[in-house]
């Protein structure tokens, strides 16, 4: 079920003291964002944007502006999701005040596929009898349908994949009244591998060669979906993602619902904060929050991680069971109001002194003020206070003392200086909005 641990993939977070130079890299990074923003809405790029979106580019807007947020049926459900959890899902979107707080992406992963009926026309299987029905029924919900697919002959879990069908099976997604896909790369490596032994490039050029295939595809039904591409950080891919039409991309193997694999993957997305913008992001995975074993303080650090990363915000936890406190998590105002900061500027580490680590998020700001996010992060195993460690609040463009609110005690600090002391207890956080 599922590729689990890729081991061997993941780029290792260099845990080594390290101050980002916002000061000078500020301009060079809107400017990319900007470019690849004109990309992402078919403005810049000819070679892939053009055909696909070839009617009113300049004015259609970005899709996927800020991080899409919504829910995934992988993390909880996995192979046993069937149309009941994803109306219940939609359902409690609703009530909860999930699709107010920006959750309204509804995304059914794998193991919806059934085969291909004589005219090679994908199906669902029986879990989901009316594919159609199930869209319009979220559609009545205020809410937007999401599915899964590989560039393979078959998915990671075995089912059916798109190879050989791209067009038919996007024409049939838009026919359904899809939202957004994500496609995962999956038995496609090895098809990759088969054609080309030992020749890691020409490999790469096939795979993008898949995406782009799809991407090209969804642009022919002419109905906009979101574009996720799954193949766990391969290559670089944060380099090239924005080429092939990719909104989001996976950069890292799959997260589990404990605290050591969420926060290993979490910091190693240092470094990556230039690839990210408006249109295009980095995709961690989707979230854990509520699931597994993670206490209070690891849920709000893993919010608190992808809200400063900018990451899309895709909840994976069973909706018919969720405590208020983590519905006070998913939904604090402050903290997805960070994440979905209009700036499109993800975050990065300040500071790394062992266990404890600082890292800030350039925040649009009000007129003629600058803004951030900062987030004290403890990894270790005991409560830490910061003793020699200041906010490091210059290097985030700050001269002197700021106005502080801390998020997840909902409280205003007033005026504070570099020299600021907090206790952060242990896989805890304390995040802060700066000013
Ligand atoms: C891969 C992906 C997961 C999930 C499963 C489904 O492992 O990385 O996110 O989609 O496939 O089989």
């Amino acid at each position: 079920m599922g590729m689990r641990v890729r081991s061997g993939m993941l780029k290792a977070g260099g845990l080594v003291l390290f101050v980002a130079g916002w000061a000078v890299g500020a301009g060079a990074q809107g400017a990319q964002a900007g470019a690849a923003a004109g990309a992402a809405s078919g403005t810049a790029t000819p070679h892939h944007a053009a055909a696909v979106r070839p009617t009113a580019a300049a004015t259609r807007p970005v899709t996927a502006a800020t991080p899409p947020m919504g829910w995934n049926s992988w993390n909880y459900f996995a192979g046993k999701v069937t149309d009941k959890d994803i109306r219940d899902t939609a359902d409690l979107l609703v009530e909860t005040g999930m699709r107010d707080a920006g959750y309204v992406y509804v995304n059914i992963d794998d193991t919806w596929e059934g085969g291909r009926d004589a005219n090679g026309k994908i199906q669902s299987n029986e879990k989901f009898p009316d594919m159609k029905a199930l869209a319009d029924y979220v559609h009545s919900k205020g809410l937007k349908l999401g599915i899964y697919s590989s560039p393979g002959a078959k998915t990671c879990a075995r089912f059916e994949g798109s190879l050989g069908h791209e067009e038919q099976d996007a024409a049939t997604y838009a026919e359904w009244g899809i939202d957004y896909l994500k496609y995962d790369l999956c038995s496609y490596s090895g098809v990759m591998r088969a054609q080309f032994p030992n020749d890691p490039a020409a490999q790469n050029k096939m795979m993008r060669e898949a995406y782009e295939k799809m991407h090209q595809a969804i642009g022919k039904t002419g109905r906009p979906m979101v574009y996720s591409l799954c193949q766990y950080g391969w290559d670089s891919v944060w380099e090239w993602g924005p080429q092939v039409g990719a909104n989001l991309w996976r950069t890292t193997g799959d997260i589990s619902a404990n605290f050591d694999r969420m926060s290993l993957i979490g910091r190693s997305q240092a470094g990556l904060a230039k690839y990210a913008g408006p249109g295009h992001w980095n995709d961690p995975d989707m979230l854990e929050v509520g699931n597994g074993r993670l206490t209070l303080d690891e849920n709000r650090t893993h919010m608190t991680l992808w809200a400063m990363l900018a990451a899309p915000l895709i909840a994976g936890n069973n909706l018919t069971e969720m405590k208020p406190e983590i519905a006070a998590i998913l939904m604090n105002k402050e903290a997805i109001a960070i994440d979905q900061d209009a700036l499109g500027k993800q975050g990065d580490r300040v500071l790394a002194d062992g266990p404890l680590e600082i890292w800030a998020k350039p925040l649009k700001g009000g007129a003629g003020h600058k803004s951030a996010a900062v987030a004290i992060f403890n990894f270790g195993e005991t409560a830490s206070e910061m003793r020699k460690d200041s906010l490091h609040l210059k290097e985030m463009g700050f001269a002197g003392a700021v106005t502080a609110r801390d998020v997840w005690a909902g409280k205003d600090l007033g005026r504070i200086g570099d020299d600021y002391k907090f206790t952060v207890p242990r896989h805890g956080v304390v995040l802060l909005v700066v000013r």
